[in-house]
């Protein structure tokens, strides 16, 4: 298995961004949220599951998840949601270990989320790299980049770890809290590092 380095971090603090960033750089990025997507996506094979459990009325018209539907139906119901986890996260799971064990990239990125706070995928990884910027930041970047109340930021935001327990968990850390520049220099830097570590790990396995 390649290098594999768990990327976390709350709403809007700009794991997808820094992802890519990494991604320009030649690093190999596995999302969970993209498999997320294409599993419950036209044709996704986590379909027939979900249609078994929750009926037609969770999906739309071209056969993909109905996510507005899905996203009322677990808010209002904990078994739902615990039954649609079910589904979905050994699927994910199974798709980012292949995504990973595939890759061809001197070392991977594995973006999730609630990485820490579900304790996942630490079979996969060797580091954890947390994404830190303020919550006043969080609330303003998540809302640029989605159409989403002040309010529901805030209810996503109590749902996932306190900023000071996420750092915690990290053993590297970016603080995402100035320009683009400066975030691309701390990837630029991690990235030589993260290189490095991948060469030592491989020379390793090899002798
Ligand atoms: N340093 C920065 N300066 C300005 N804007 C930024 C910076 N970093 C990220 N952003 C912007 O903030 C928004 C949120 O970033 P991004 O989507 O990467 O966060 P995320 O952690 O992936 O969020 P989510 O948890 O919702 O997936 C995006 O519009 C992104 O372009
Ligand atoms: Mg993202």
């Amino acid at each position: 298995m390649p290098f594999c380095v768990g990327v976390t971090g709350g709403i809007g603090s700009g794991k997808s961004r820094a992802a890519s960033m990494f991604g320009e750089l030649g690093a190999g990025i596995v999302d969970t949220d993209a498999i997320s997507h294409e599993i419950t996506g036209v044709g996704g094979s986590a379909m027939p599951a979900i249609i078994e459990a929750f009926g037609d009325s969770v999906v739309a018209a071209d056969g993909s998840l109905d996510r507005a539907v899905m996203r009322r139906l677990v808010f209002a119901n904990p078994q739902a949601r615990k039954q649609l986890e079910s589904i979905l996260h050994p699927r994910i799971r199974e798709h980012a270990r292949h995504q990973v064990a595939q890759s061809a990239a001197p070392y991977v990125l594995l973006v999730v989320p609630l990485l820490l706070e579900t304790g996942g995928y630490r079979d996969l990884i060797q580091r954890v790299l947390v994404i830190d910027c303020d919550e006043s930041l969080q609330i303003i970047r998540a809302r640029q980049r989605s159409q989403i109340t002040e309010e529901a930021v805030r209810a996503i935001m109590a749902a996932q770890l306190p900023r000071q327990q996420r750092l915690a968990g990290a053993d590297d850390i970016i603080r995402n809290d100035g320009d683009m520049a400066h975030l691309r220099h701390q990837v630029t830097v991690l990235h030589q590092r993260y290189l490095t570590m991948a060469a030592g790990a491989a020379s390793k396995e090899q002798g």
